[in-house]
């Protein structure tokens, strides 16, 4: 596969789980990365972490909400001022919504997981395009992590479930405008991988209520731990590097000819 040596390659949500696992891939490549997070702690664990050592590319890291529109300009000015250009924009942070039913979610819920999931999503990727067109050689990349929950209506809450569609709307539409413009843009959507998002998602919402009206467990009636489980009871977990590289190879050349694709990565769940 081509190497990502000297590509230059925003990554969004990159100190933890699926993030983080790209970064280490694309940093022994070579990469010239920027890294925009949240969750500082987690980076400067990372950055300490031997998976890093004698990588051979370069790390800037914005600490800060992507939601916060001076932070997003941070990271796109660190990639104008050093770079010039962007190979590829990742976009992979997402929080969860506790399985929460519809009528059980109020604004702020809706609006936490809409802002991270989809409306952060929209901008960065509005605003970077002017760094990813008319992109010399093979094509510049925009991937986005959806999950299956995209494709499916069980496997999480309302609010989740109305993201992760509403990002292959946007997907197909990007990969649609700009494809006369060199710039190629794909979904990469996991099935139930091993990272900390169900924790997170906890202990930002200590109180909010995971059963639903007679008192099941909703991780069990939307499906989302079956999503991690075969009929027979085998564990179909995936793993961060997993979704790395689904990821490598979205954006690398031999992908030249996909745009607009949804790339399930879920262990063959949502074809059962
Ligand atoms: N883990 C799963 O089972 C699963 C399944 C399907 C889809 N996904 C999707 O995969 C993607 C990665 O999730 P993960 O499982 O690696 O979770 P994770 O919690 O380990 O990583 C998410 C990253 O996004 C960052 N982030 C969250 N909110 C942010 C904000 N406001 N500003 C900046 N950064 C922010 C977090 O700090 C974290 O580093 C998400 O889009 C998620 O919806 C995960």
């Amino acid at each position: 596969m081509s190497t990502n040596k000297d590509r230059v390659i925003l990554v969004v949500g990159g100190a933890c789980g699926m993030g983080a696992e790209t970064v280490c891939r694309l940093y022994r490549e070579g990469a010239k990365l920027v890294v925009l997070d949240l969750n500082v702690e987690a980076w400067e664990d990372l950055v300490e972490d031997e998976e890093l050592e004698g990588g051979l590319g370069t790390l800037d890291f914005v600490g800060g909400d992507v939601n916060d529109a001076s932070i997003r300009q941070t990271a796109i000015d660190i990639v104008r001022e050093k770079y010039g250009t962007l190979d590829s924009l990742l976009y992979i942070a997402g929080v969860l919504d506790l399985m929460c039913p519809a009528h059980k979610t109020d604004d702020e819920l809706y609006d936490y997981v809409m802002d991270v999931n989809v409306n952060s999503c929209f901008r960065m990727c509005r605003d970077c395009l002017p760094l990813l067109w008319d992109h010399e050689g093979p094509p510049a990349n925009i991937v986005i992590v959806g999950s299956v929950g995209g494709q499916v209506g069980s496997s999480a809450g309302a609010a989740y479930i109305t993201s992760k569609h509403a990002v292959l709307g946007l997907a197909r539409n990007l990969a649609h405008s700009y494809r006369f413009r060199n710039v190629r843009t794909n979904v990469v959507n996991p099935g139930a991988c091993v990272t900390d998002i169900l924790g997170n998602a906890m202990e930002k919402w200590p109180d909010r209520d995971v059963m639903d009206v007679d008192g099941n467990e909703l991780y069990n009636v939307r499906g989302a731990v079956s999503l991690g489980v075969d009929w027979d009871g085998n564990n179909m977990t995936g793993w961060p590097a997993d979704i790395a590289n689904a990821i490598l190879f979205l954006i690398s050349d031999e992908a030249r000819y996909i745009n607009g694709a949804q790339l399930n990565v879920d262990g063959g769940w949502t074809s059962f």
